[in-house]
């Protein structure tokens, strides 16, 4: 029996009912309270329940479109629903970017956490004290003077890449570039930040761990858009929730295992007495301690590992892929890049690029910044207001979604003149001064930049000046390309091109 004749469990059902109304009803009257707010902001007319997540069209070259055209229409700002609950403010022009990226808003949680099963709380997705202690800890693994060391692995990564072309060139078969550069840019990850030598450039067969990571990608920039599938215990109810559990279990078991590999490295050393002198990524994380002298847990390596395995190669094998389609779209630009490169390497034996030769491939850098712009390779970022803001006279309450539109800031014509036009010139030496540095973001810009961008661009020049120094480059004349939308930039059936020695030309 239970209390004045009502049996316990219905005592307990019914206290568990109004807590869950009670609940419901405080973040119904918060959300009433921010849209009411937010819904001042300019936007494009929802649907019930759907909000605008069906109205973008697919995750192809005609979403590019759609962008363009929004951009065009709201040039600053503008109000975005992924469904009709979750409202989220796009900030598309360096005015209103900038406020975001200079404020200490934090990663929101609801892209985010997407991919935290596979990344963890590593340097891109933790926030606060967690994030401030690991990016003091990495930064020295990007000092001037590690990346100068760099430079080697690069040049000779870049040579088996040179070598793989030369194969087809001698074939005369057109060959797909993602492909090539994706392994190429693990290879240089995996020698840069782990000093582990793997064939991934030789070996016949794909990788596992890439075609992992590309069906990660797609899975979720798929989900993305799919807000009934955020919570993870519906996500894994579903196949592509298995297929993304399965490729998660993969490329934690290769993070794993270049962990342990490196430990039993450094328990050897400590045997023989030897000092081990790598400072990589790895070795300082591994040796790192903080003042209280505790060193990361097994879970905290692991999530930084994914972190970098998956931040760097992933990123760069899009930059390097785009810029070179670019080059071999444009004659023009290709004679002149081959030109500088020409010059910089008169009178060598090789065509190694040198750290001193990086700062002369003005127009190379010129190239590589236009490619980024118009196929960034991380289209949009998020983070969520823990402050009460205003952006462009817009009240934004605290714990507002606000997506910093990468692509879109690139294209603004309010930014750009004649935006969509691949134009390196536009960022000539002297015409540097006339831009906002906001308004150009593809590695993000404030606290949270990305901390591996002077290692990537160096990765791009290298590669792409030993490609182009060797070979004229040209586009499959019937071959489609069409950008896809993913994690990060690709390409839908991939970039065919043929690689002609210039000694034959
Ligand atoms: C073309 C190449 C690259 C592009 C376009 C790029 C772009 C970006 C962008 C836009 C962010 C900001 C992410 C956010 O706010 O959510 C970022 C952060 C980050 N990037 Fe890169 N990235 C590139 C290469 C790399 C490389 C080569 C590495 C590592 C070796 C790397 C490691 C990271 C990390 C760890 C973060 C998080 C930084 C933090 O929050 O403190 N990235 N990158």
């Amino acid at each position: 029996m239970g209390l004045f004749g009502i049996s316990w469990a219905t005592i307990v059902l019914s206290i568990a009912v109004g807590y869950i109304l009670l609940m419901f009803l405080q973040w119904y009257l918060k959300f009433r309270r921010t849209a009411i707010v937010l819904c001042k902001i300019p936007g494009v007319k929802t649907e019930f329940l759907f909000g605008n997540s069906r109205q973008m069209p697919g995750l192809n070259e005609a979403a590019f479109e759609w962008m363009f055209k929004n951009v065009t229409e709201r040039p600053r700002l503008s109000l975005g629903w992924l469904s009709s609950f979750l409202p989220m403010v796009n900030v598309v022009h360096a005015d209103t970017v900038k406020v975001i990226l200079k404020s200490s808003a934090p990663k929101s949680r609801s892209l985010y956490s997407l991919i935290m099963s596979w990344l963890g709380e590593g340097l891109l997705i933790s926030n606060g004290e967690k994030w401030f202690r690991s990016r003091r800890l990495l930064t020295p693994a990007f000092h001037f003077d590690i990346l100068k060391a760099y430079l080697e692995v690069k040049n000779r990564a870049s040579s088996i890449f040179v070598d793989k072309l030369q194969a087809y060139a001698d074939k005369e078969e057109y060959f797909e570039i993602f492909e090539h550069a994706c392994m190429f840019s693990l290879d240089v990850i995996l020698q840069c930040a782990f000093s582990y030598k793997s064939d991934c450039q030789t070996a016949k067969m794909k990788q596992p761990y890439v075609q992992a990571v590309w069906e990660l990608n797609d899975l979720l920039a798929d989900r993305f858009f799919k807000f009934w599938l955020y919570p993870d215990f519906i996500y894994y109810l579903t196949s592509n929730g298995r297929r993304w559990k399965r490729a998660c279990d993969l490329v934690h078991k290769v993070a794993e295992n270049i962990i342990q590999e490196r430990k039993q490295t450094l328990i050897s050393d400590a045997k023989k007495g030897k000092e081990t002198k790598c400072k990589d990524f790895l070795g300082i994380l591994l040796t790192a301690k903080d003042d209280n002298g505790t060193g990361l847990s097994s879970a905290e390596i692991r999530n930084e590992v994914d972190t970098f395995l998956f931040e760097g190669h992933d990123t760069t094998t899009s930059g390097t892929s785009w810029t070179l389609y670019e080059i071999a779209r444009h004659p023009d630009v290709q004679d002149a890049v081959y030109k500088e490169i020409s010059e910089v390497l008169e009178g060598r034996d090789n065509d190694n690029i040198l750290w001193e030769d990086l700062p002369k491939l003005t127009y190379l850098t010129q190239v590589i910044k236009e490619s980024l712009r118009l196929n960034p390779p991380v289209t949009f970022i998020q983070r969520v207001t823990d402050e009460p803001m205003t952006l462009e006279g817009y009240d934004i309450p605290v714990g507002t979604t606000v997506n910093v539109v990468i692509v879109n800031v690139l294209i603004n014509p309010t930014l750009w003149e004649d935006p969509l036009k691949f134009d390196p010139d536009r960022f000539s030496p002297e015409r540097n001064d006339e831009r906002d540095p906001f308004s150009f973001v593809p590695f993000s810009a404030g606290p949270r930049n990305c901390i591996g961008q002077n290692f990537a661009m160096n990765e791009m020049k290298t590669v792409i000046a030993r490609i182009v120094h060797r070979f004229k480059l040209e586009l499959h004349p019937t071959h489609k390309v069409e950008r896809q939308l993913a994690a990060t930039l690709k390409s839908k059936d991939g970039i065919m091109m043929k690689a002609i020695p210039r000694e034959k030309l």
